[in-house]
Protein backbone atom coordinates (compact mmCIF):
# COMPACT_ATOMS: atom_id res chain seq x y z
CA UNK A 1 0.00 0.00 0.00
CA UNK A 2 1.58 3.61 -0.74
CA UNK A 3 1.41 5.95 1.52
CA UNK A 4 0.79 10.17 0.83
CA UNK A 5 4.86 10.21 0.92
CA UNK A 6 5.46 7.40 -1.62
CA UNK A 7 6.51 5.11 0.35
CA UNK A 8 5.35 1.75 0.58
CA UNK A 9 4.06 0.32 4.05
CA UNK A 10 3.70 -3.17 5.20
CA UNK A 11 -0.05 -3.66 5.84
CA UNK A 12 0.79 -5.50 9.43
CA UNK A 13 3.36 -4.09 11.84
CA UNK A 14 5.91 -6.75 10.95
CA UNK A 15 8.87 -7.84 13.23
CA UNK A 16 12.52 -8.00 12.00
CA UNK A 17 13.17 -12.33 12.34
CA UNK A 18 15.22 -13.70 14.77
CA UNK A 19 18.38 -14.33 14.10
CA UNK A 20 19.41 -18.27 13.78
CA UNK A 21 22.78 -19.00 16.37
CA UNK A 22 24.41 -20.46 13.17
CA UNK A 23 23.67 -17.74 11.32
CA UNK A 24 26.35 -14.63 11.25
CA UNK A 25 24.68 -11.80 10.12
CA UNK A 26 20.90 -11.37 9.15
CA UNK A 27 18.91 -8.56 7.53
CA UNK A 28 15.47 -8.36 6.58
CA UNK A 29 14.15 -5.81 4.90
CA UNK A 30 10.97 -5.03 1.93
CA UNK A 31 11.38 -4.36 -1.70
CA UNK A 32 8.75 -2.25 -3.48
CA UNK A 33 8.00 -2.37 -7.18
CA UNK A 34 4.80 -1.54 -8.79
CA UNK A 35 3.04 -0.95 -5.67
CA UNK A 36 3.70 -4.52 -4.59
CA UNK A 37 5.33 -5.02 -1.46
CA UNK A 38 7.85 -8.24 -0.93
CA UNK A 39 9.53 -9.08 1.84
CA UNK A 40 12.70 -9.53 1.18
CA UNK A 41 15.42 -12.02 3.43
CA UNK A 42 18.96 -11.71 3.37
CA UNK A 43 21.51 -14.15 5.38
CA UNK A 44 24.51 -14.40 5.31
CA UNK A 45 27.20 -16.71 7.67
CA UNK A 46 30.52 -16.15 6.40
CA UNK A 47 33.12 -17.78 9.12
CA UNK A 48 35.11 -15.91 10.86
CA UNK A 49 32.72 -12.85 10.90
CA UNK A 50 30.29 -14.64 13.24
CA UNK A 51 32.75 -14.78 15.70
CA UNK A 52 32.03 -10.80 16.05
CA UNK A 53 28.24 -11.01 16.58
CA UNK A 54 26.48 -12.98 18.69
CA UNK A 55 22.86 -13.55 18.25
CA UNK A 56 22.51 -11.75 21.79
CA UNK A 57 24.45 -8.45 20.49
CA UNK A 58 22.77 -8.69 16.75
CA UNK A 59 19.59 -6.10 17.06
CA UNK A 60 16.34 -7.29 19.00
CA UNK A 61 13.51 -7.39 16.63
CA UNK A 62 11.38 -3.98 16.51
CA UNK A 63 8.62 -2.89 15.38
CA UNK A 64 8.20 -1.12 12.29
CA UNK A 65 8.23 2.89 12.49
CA UNK A 66 6.06 4.54 10.32
CA UNK A 67 8.71 7.91 10.26
CA UNK A 68 12.28 8.50 10.63
CA UNK A 69 13.88 11.88 11.50
CA UNK A 70 17.38 13.70 10.78
CA UNK A 71 18.78 14.30 14.21
CA UNK A 72 22.12 14.93 13.56
CA UNK A 73 24.98 16.21 11.15
CA UNK A 74 28.36 16.83 10.66
CA UNK A 75 30.79 17.16 7.91
CA UNK A 76 35.00 17.51 7.16
CA UNK A 77 36.72 18.97 4.63
CA UNK A 78 41.14 18.16 3.27
CA UNK A 79 43.21 20.95 4.73
CA UNK A 80 44.44 22.18 1.26
CA UNK A 81 42.80 24.93 -0.55
CA UNK A 82 43.04 25.14 -3.80
CA UNK A 83 41.92 28.85 -5.27
CA UNK A 84 40.63 29.69 -9.08
CA UNK A 85 44.09 31.89 -8.86
CA UNK A 86 46.18 28.72 -8.30
CA UNK A 87 44.33 26.93 -11.18
CA UNK A 88 44.80 29.77 -13.44
CA UNK A 89 48.96 28.79 -12.97
CA UNK A 90 48.03 25.50 -14.10
CA UNK A 91 45.81 25.80 -17.29
CA UNK A 92 44.97 29.08 -19.34
CA UNK A 93 41.91 30.07 -17.18
CA UNK A 94 40.96 33.32 -14.78
CA UNK A 95 39.77 34.07 -11.41
CA UNK A 96 37.10 35.93 -13.09
CA UNK A 97 36.01 33.43 -15.82
CA UNK A 98 35.43 30.60 -13.43
CA UNK A 99 33.60 32.59 -10.47
CA UNK A 100 31.20 34.23 -13.59
CA UNK A 101 30.43 31.25 -14.77
CA UNK A 102 30.17 28.63 -11.68
CA UNK A 103 29.98 30.97 -8.61
CA UNK A 104 33.28 28.85 -7.72
CA UNK A 105 36.64 30.53 -5.50
CA UNK A 106 37.94 27.82 -3.85
CA UNK A 107 37.78 24.04 -3.84
CA UNK A 108 39.58 21.77 -1.22
CA UNK A 109 41.76 18.80 -2.46
CA UNK A 110 42.83 15.71 -0.32
CA UNK A 111 46.13 15.53 0.28
CA UNK A 112 49.25 13.65 1.86
CA UNK A 113 48.40 11.58 4.68
CA UNK A 114 44.40 12.43 4.18
CA UNK A 115 41.73 9.73 2.64
CA UNK A 116 37.64 9.65 2.14
CA UNK A 117 37.59 7.40 4.84
CA UNK A 118 39.29 9.77 7.12
CA UNK A 119 36.76 12.64 5.69
CA UNK A 120 34.24 10.42 6.27
CA UNK A 121 35.06 9.06 9.44
CA UNK A 122 34.96 12.55 10.79
CA UNK A 123 32.21 13.61 9.48
CA UNK A 124 30.17 10.72 10.72
CA UNK A 125 31.83 11.55 14.72
CA UNK A 126 29.95 14.48 13.72
CA UNK A 127 26.86 13.82 13.02
CA UNK A 128 26.74 10.73 15.74
CA UNK A 129 27.58 13.41 18.45
CA UNK A 130 25.29 15.93 17.36
CA UNK A 131 23.05 12.66 17.11
CA UNK A 132 24.07 11.94 20.56
CA UNK A 133 23.85 8.35 18.94
CA UNK A 134 26.47 5.58 20.35
CA UNK A 135 28.28 4.32 17.11
CA UNK A 136 27.56 0.72 18.31
CA UNK A 137 23.50 1.87 18.30
CA UNK A 138 23.88 2.13 14.14
CA UNK A 139 21.59 -0.49 12.46
CA UNK A 140 23.40 0.58 9.59
CA UNK A 141 25.79 2.84 7.39
CA UNK A 142 24.97 3.91 4.43
CA UNK A 143 28.41 5.32 2.58
CA UNK A 144 27.04 7.08 -0.81
CA UNK A 145 29.97 7.94 -2.76
CA UNK A 146 31.22 6.82 -6.35
CA UNK A 147 34.99 7.45 -5.55
CA UNK A 148 36.06 4.53 -2.49
CA UNK A 149 39.61 4.29 -1.81
CA UNK A 150 38.91 0.13 -2.08
CA UNK A 151 36.75 -0.79 -5.33
CA UNK A 152 34.28 -3.27 -3.34
CA UNK A 153 33.12 -0.28 -0.79
CA UNK A 154 34.36 2.03 1.79
CA UNK A 155 31.63 1.81 4.13
CA UNK A 156 32.71 -0.96 6.15
CA UNK A 157 35.69 0.72 6.72
CA UNK A 158 34.08 3.51 8.19
CA UNK A 159 32.48 0.82 10.56
CA UNK A 160 35.52 -0.22 11.89
CA UNK A 161 36.41 3.29 12.17
CA UNK A 162 34.10 4.58 14.08
CA UNK A 163 34.11 0.98 16.19
CA UNK A 164 30.69 -0.57 15.39
CA UNK A 165 30.33 -3.80 15.99
CA UNK A 166 29.28 -6.28 13.14
CA UNK A 167 25.72 -5.85 13.80
CA UNK A 168 25.94 -2.54 12.02
CA UNK A 169 25.49 -3.62 8.64
CA UNK A 170 27.38 -1.14 6.16
CA UNK A 171 27.42 -1.05 2.30
CA UNK A 172 28.06 1.78 -0.52
CA UNK A 173 25.47 3.62 -2.95
CA UNK A 174 27.07 4.59 -6.07
CA UNK A 175 25.08 7.30 -7.51
CA UNK A 176 27.77 10.45 -8.43
CA UNK A 177 26.31 13.57 -7.51
CA UNK A 178 22.78 12.20 -6.58
CA UNK A 179 23.99 10.12 -3.91
CA UNK A 180 22.96 11.56 -0.83
CA UNK A 181 19.38 12.28 -1.68
CA UNK A 182 19.11 8.11 -2.57
CA UNK A 183 20.85 7.54 0.46
CA UNK A 184 18.46 9.50 2.43
CA UNK A 185 15.62 7.70 0.53
CA UNK A 186 17.22 4.48 1.06
CA UNK A 187 17.37 4.93 5.07
CA UNK A 188 13.83 5.74 4.93
CA UNK A 189 13.03 2.80 3.69
CA UNK A 190 14.63 0.87 5.67
CA UNK A 191 13.70 2.51 8.79
CA UNK A 192 10.05 2.42 7.36
CA UNK A 193 9.84 -0.92 5.95
CA UNK A 194 12.27 -3.29 8.10
CA UNK A 195 12.44 -1.80 11.40
CA UNK A 196 15.69 -0.16 11.90
CA UNK A 197 16.43 1.90 13.93
CA UNK A 198 19.48 4.52 13.61
CA UNK A 199 21.11 4.93 10.22
CA UNK A 200 23.98 7.15 9.32
CA UNK A 201 23.76 8.00 5.75
CA UNK A 202 27.11 9.62 4.61
CA UNK A 203 28.18 11.39 1.41
CA UNK A 204 31.42 11.25 0.32
CA UNK A 205 33.52 12.20 -2.62
CA UNK A 206 36.83 12.57 -4.17
CA UNK A 207 36.79 13.43 -7.44
CA UNK A 208 39.95 15.57 -7.04
CA UNK A 209 41.94 12.08 -7.98
CA UNK A 210 39.36 11.71 -10.77
CA UNK A 211 39.89 14.44 -12.81
CA UNK A 212 42.26 15.99 -15.27
CA UNK A 213 44.40 18.95 -14.05
CA UNK A 214 44.89 19.79 -17.42
CA UNK A 215 41.38 20.36 -18.54
CA UNK A 216 40.29 23.75 -18.27
CA UNK A 217 36.66 22.70 -18.86
CA UNK A 218 36.78 20.18 -15.84
CA UNK A 219 39.02 20.87 -13.40
CA UNK A 220 38.04 23.94 -12.11
CA UNK A 221 34.15 22.61 -10.72
CA UNK A 222 35.33 19.78 -8.27
CA UNK A 223 36.28 19.48 -4.60
CA UNK A 224 36.47 16.54 -2.51
CA UNK A 225 34.39 16.77 0.82
CA UNK A 226 31.98 13.99 2.96
CA UNK A 227 29.04 14.97 4.79
CA UNK A 228 26.64 13.07 6.95
CA UNK A 229 23.28 12.79 8.70
CA UNK A 230 21.99 10.65 11.07
CA UNK A 231 18.27 9.40 10.39
CA UNK A 232 16.50 7.53 13.67
CA UNK A 233 12.85 5.94 13.47
CA UNK A 234 10.16 7.89 14.97
CA UNK A 235 6.32 8.38 14.84
CA UNK A 236 4.54 9.42 11.54
CA UNK A 237 3.95 12.52 13.54
CA UNK A 238 7.63 13.61 13.71
CA UNK A 239 8.15 12.66 10.48
CA UNK A 240 11.31 14.48 8.97
CA UNK A 241 11.15 12.62 5.31
CA UNK A 242 7.65 13.90 3.39
CA UNK A 243 8.33 12.56 0.25
CA UNK A 244 10.44 12.11 -2.54
CA UNK A 245 11.12 11.96 -6.20
CA UNK A 246 14.02 9.85 -8.06
CA UNK A 247 15.10 9.45 -11.58
CA UNK A 248 17.72 7.82 -13.84
CA UNK A 249 18.63 8.18 -17.60
CA UNK A 250 21.43 5.85 -18.73
CA UNK A 251 20.64 7.11 -22.42
CA UNK A 252 22.26 11.10 -21.43
CA UNK A 253 24.90 9.08 -19.12
CA UNK A 254 27.12 9.74 -22.08
CA UNK A 255 27.45 13.66 -20.96
CA UNK A 256 29.28 12.91 -17.87
CA UNK A 257 31.81 9.79 -16.59
CA UNK A 258 34.76 8.40 -15.59
CA UNK A 259 35.31 5.69 -17.63
CA UNK A 260 37.35 1.73 -17.50
CA UNK A 261 39.57 2.39 -19.96
CA UNK A 262 40.25 -0.75 -22.56
CA UNK A 263 42.51 -3.40 -21.31
CA UNK A 264 43.07 -5.57 -24.63
CA UNK A 265 40.42 -8.08 -22.66
CA UNK A 266 38.25 -8.40 -26.08
CA UNK A 267 41.22 -10.23 -27.74
CA UNK A 268 41.68 -12.80 -24.64
CA UNK A 269 39.68 -15.73 -26.23
CA UNK A 270 40.57 -17.04 -29.11
CA UNK A 271 37.62 -18.10 -31.78
CA UNK A 272 37.90 -21.82 -30.79
CA UNK A 273 37.46 -20.51 -26.92
CA UNK A 274 40.83 -20.79 -26.13
CA UNK A 275 42.91 -18.55 -24.18
CA UNK A 276 45.27 -16.33 -26.37
CA UNK A 277 46.10 -13.93 -24.17
CA UNK A 278 45.83 -14.23 -20.81
CA UNK A 279 46.06 -12.97 -18.35
CA UNK A 280 44.11 -9.49 -19.36
CA UNK A 281 46.04 -6.03 -19.03
CA UNK A 282 45.32 -4.31 -15.63
CA UNK A 283 42.33 -1.90 -15.56
CA UNK A 284 41.59 1.83 -14.48
CA UNK A 285 39.48 4.33 -14.87
CA UNK A 286 39.95 7.76 -17.35
CA UNK A 287 39.74 11.15 -15.75
CA UNK A 288 36.52 12.77 -15.93
CA UNK A 289 34.86 13.71 -19.07
CA UNK A 290 31.99 16.40 -19.54
CA UNK A 291 29.80 17.78 -21.97
CA UNK A 292 28.96 20.53 -19.91
CA UNK A 293 26.34 22.44 -21.38
CA UNK A 294 24.19 19.77 -21.87
CA UNK A 295 24.97 18.94 -18.22
CA UNK A 296 23.41 22.00 -17.26
CA UNK A 297 20.48 22.33 -19.58
CA UNK A 298 19.61 18.68 -18.18
CA UNK A 299 19.95 19.96 -14.77
CA UNK A 300 17.78 23.36 -14.95
CA UNK A 301 15.18 21.12 -17.12
CA UNK A 302 15.00 18.30 -15.08
CA UNK A 303 15.59 19.33 -10.82
CA UNK A 304 13.07 21.91 -11.29
CA UNK A 305 10.50 19.41 -12.43
CA UNK A 306 11.76 16.96 -9.59
CA UNK A 307 10.91 19.25 -6.90
CA UNK A 308 7.48 20.13 -7.98
CA UNK A 309 6.95 16.46 -8.18
CA UNK A 310 8.07 16.30 -4.32
CA UNK A 311 6.15 18.84 -3.44
CA UNK A 312 3.01 17.73 -5.00
CA UNK A 313 3.25 14.53 -3.15
CA UNK A 314 3.88 16.13 0.00
CA UNK A 315 0.87 18.03 -0.21
CA UNK A 316 3.28 21.76 -0.38
CA UNK A 317 3.89 24.08 -2.50
CA UNK A 318 7.74 26.59 -2.69
CA UNK A 319 5.90 28.91 0.04
CA UNK A 320 5.65 26.28 2.18
CA UNK A 321 9.74 25.52 2.18
CA UNK A 322 12.24 27.42 4.07
CA UNK A 323 15.32 26.26 2.49
CA UNK A 324 16.46 25.56 -1.36
CA UNK A 325 19.30 23.19 -1.11
CA UNK A 326 20.09 21.56 -4.59
CA UNK A 327 23.71 19.86 -4.98
CA UNK A 328 26.04 22.42 -5.02
CA UNK A 329 27.12 22.36 -8.58
CA UNK A 330 27.15 25.71 -10.50
CA UNK A 331 25.79 28.89 -8.91
CA UNK A 332 24.12 29.50 -12.55
CA UNK A 333 22.12 26.10 -12.00
CA UNK A 334 21.18 26.98 -8.19
CA UNK A 335 19.88 30.53 -9.27
CA UNK A 336 17.71 29.19 -12.58
CA UNK A 337 16.18 26.37 -10.60
CA UNK A 338 15.29 29.01 -7.46
CA UNK A 339 14.13 31.25 -10.40
CA UNK A 340 11.65 28.61 -11.64
CA UNK A 341 10.31 27.30 -8.66
CA UNK A 342 9.88 31.18 -6.88
CA UNK A 343 12.09 30.55 -4.43
CA UNK A 344 13.47 34.19 -2.97
CA UNK A 345 16.86 34.49 -2.97
CA UNK A 346 17.50 34.63 0.76
CA UNK A 347 16.04 31.13 1.18
CA UNK A 348 18.54 29.34 -1.07
CA UNK A 349 22.12 27.31 0.51
CA UNK A 350 24.66 27.60 -1.30
CA UNK A 351 28.16 27.08 0.02
CA UNK A 352 29.83 26.15 -3.64
CA UNK A 353 32.22 29.50 -3.84
CA UNK A 354 34.46 27.52 -0.63
CA UNK A 355 34.38 23.62 -2.03
CA UNK A 356 33.26 23.49 -5.59
CA UNK A 357 31.31 20.66 -6.13
CA UNK A 358 31.97 17.79 -3.99
CA UNK A 359 29.56 15.43 -5.78
CA UNK A 360 27.72 13.20 -3.11
CA UNK A 361 28.90 14.82 -0.29
CA UNK A 362 27.62 18.76 -1.46
CA UNK A 363 24.36 18.71 -0.01
CA UNK A 364 25.19 17.07 3.45
CA UNK A 365 28.44 19.36 3.30
CA UNK A 366 25.66 22.48 2.81
CA UNK A 367 22.96 21.39 5.17
CA UNK A 368 25.43 20.69 8.03
CA UNK A 369 26.93 24.44 7.93
CA UNK A 370 23.67 25.69 7.52
CA UNK A 371 22.21 24.18 10.88
CA UNK A 372 25.55 24.70 12.56
CA UNK A 373 25.51 28.28 11.65
CA UNK A 374 21.85 28.47 13.13
CA UNK A 375 20.15 29.43 9.44
CA UNK A 376 18.31 25.55 9.32
CA UNK A 377 16.65 25.37 12.59
CA UNK A 378 14.45 22.36 14.12
CA UNK A 379 11.21 22.18 12.28
CA UNK A 380 12.41 24.21 9.62
CA UNK A 381 11.26 22.09 6.12
CA UNK A 382 14.11 21.87 3.12
CA UNK A 383 13.58 21.03 -0.38
CA UNK A 384 16.95 19.41 -1.43
CA UNK A 385 17.79 17.90 -4.73
CA UNK A 386 20.64 15.89 -6.19
CA UNK A 387 21.77 15.62 -10.08
CA UNK A 388 24.79 14.45 -12.31
CA UNK A 389 26.62 11.46 -13.54
CA UNK A 390 24.49 8.57 -14.56
CA UNK A 391 22.68 10.31 -15.33
CA UNK A 392 20.85 10.24 -11.96
CA UNK A 393 18.46 13.15 -10.15
CA UNK A 394 16.07 13.27 -7.15
CA UNK A 395 14.02 15.31 -4.49
CA UNK A 396 13.41 15.08 -1.37
CA UNK A 397 11.30 16.84 0.70
CA UNK A 398 12.84 17.09 4.79
CA UNK A 399 12.14 18.56 7.95
CA UNK A 400 15.00 19.49 10.10
CA UNK A 401 15.42 17.75 13.77
N1 LIG B 1 38.56 29.24 -18.39
C1 LIG B 1 38.47 30.02 -19.48
N2 LIG B 1 37.79 29.66 -20.59
C2 LIG B 1 37.19 28.46 -20.60
C3 LIG B 1 37.23 27.59 -19.49
C4 LIG B 1 37.96 28.02 -18.36
N3 LIG B 1 38.06 27.26 -17.25
N4 LIG B 1 36.53 26.46 -19.76
C5 LIG B 1 36.06 26.63 -21.01
N5 LIG B 1 36.46 27.83 -21.51
C6 LIG B 1 36.18 28.40 -22.81
C7 LIG B 1 35.83 27.35 -23.85
O1 LIG B 1 36.98 26.85 -24.48
C8 LIG B 1 34.98 28.17 -24.80
O2 LIG B 1 35.82 28.93 -25.62
P1 LIG B 1 35.45 29.16 -27.17
O3 LIG B 1 34.15 29.93 -27.14
O4 LIG B 1 36.60 29.95 -27.68
O5 LIG B 1 35.31 27.82 -27.79
C9 LIG B 1 34.24 29.13 -23.89
O6 LIG B 1 35.01 29.22 -22.69
C10 LIG B 1 32.85 28.67 -23.55
O7 LIG B 1 32.92 27.33 -23.08
P2 LIG B 1 31.66 26.53 -22.66
O8 LIG B 1 32.03 25.12 -22.36
O9 LIG B 1 30.61 26.76 -23.70
O10 LIG B 1 31.27 27.30 -21.32
P3 LIG B 1 29.95 27.23 -20.50
O11 LIG B 1 29.32 28.56 -20.43
O12 LIG B 1 29.07 26.07 -20.93
O13 LIG B 1 30.48 26.89 -19.03
C11 LIG B 1 30.67 25.07 -17.49
C12 LIG B 1 31.17 25.69 -18.79
C13 LIG B 1 31.00 26.01 -16.37
C14 LIG B 1 31.38 23.75 -17.30
C15 LIG B 1 29.13 24.87 -17.59
O14 LIG B 1 28.80 24.25 -18.80
C16 LIG B 1 28.59 24.05 -16.45
O15 LIG B 1 28.72 24.38 -15.30
N6 LIG B 1 27.91 22.94 -16.76
C17 LIG B 1 27.37 22.06 -15.73
C18 LIG B 1 28.45 21.16 -15.26
C19 LIG B 1 28.10 20.41 -14.02
O16 LIG B 1 27.36 20.86 -13.19
N7 LIG B 1 28.70 19.23 -13.90
C20 LIG B 1 28.66 18.45 -12.75
C21 LIG B 1 27.47 17.58 -12.63
S1 LIG B 1 27.49 16.72 -11.13
C22 LIG B 1 28.26 15.18 -11.24
O17 LIG B 1 27.62 14.18 -11.33
C23 LIG B 1 29.73 15.04 -11.22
Amino acid sequence: MANASGFFTPSIPSLRRKIQPSIGVSRSGFSFSEGICRRVVCLSGIQGAEKNVSPSESRLPKLVSKGCKLIGCGSAVPTLSVSNDDLAKMVDTSDEWISVRTGIRNRRVISGKESLKYLATEAARKALEMADVNPNDLDLILMCTSTPEDLFGAAPQVQRELGCTASTLAYDITAACSGFVLGLISAACHIRGAGFQNILVIGADGLSRFVDWNDRGTCILFGDAAGAVVVQACDAEEDGLLSFDVHSDGEGGRHLGACIKDSNTDNVLGSNGSALEFPPKRSSYSCIHMNGKEVFRFAVRCVPQSIESALEKAGLTASNIDWLLLHQANQRIIDAVATRLEFPQEQVISNLANYGNTSAASIPLALDEAVRSGKVKPGHTIAAAGFGAGLTWGSAIIRWG
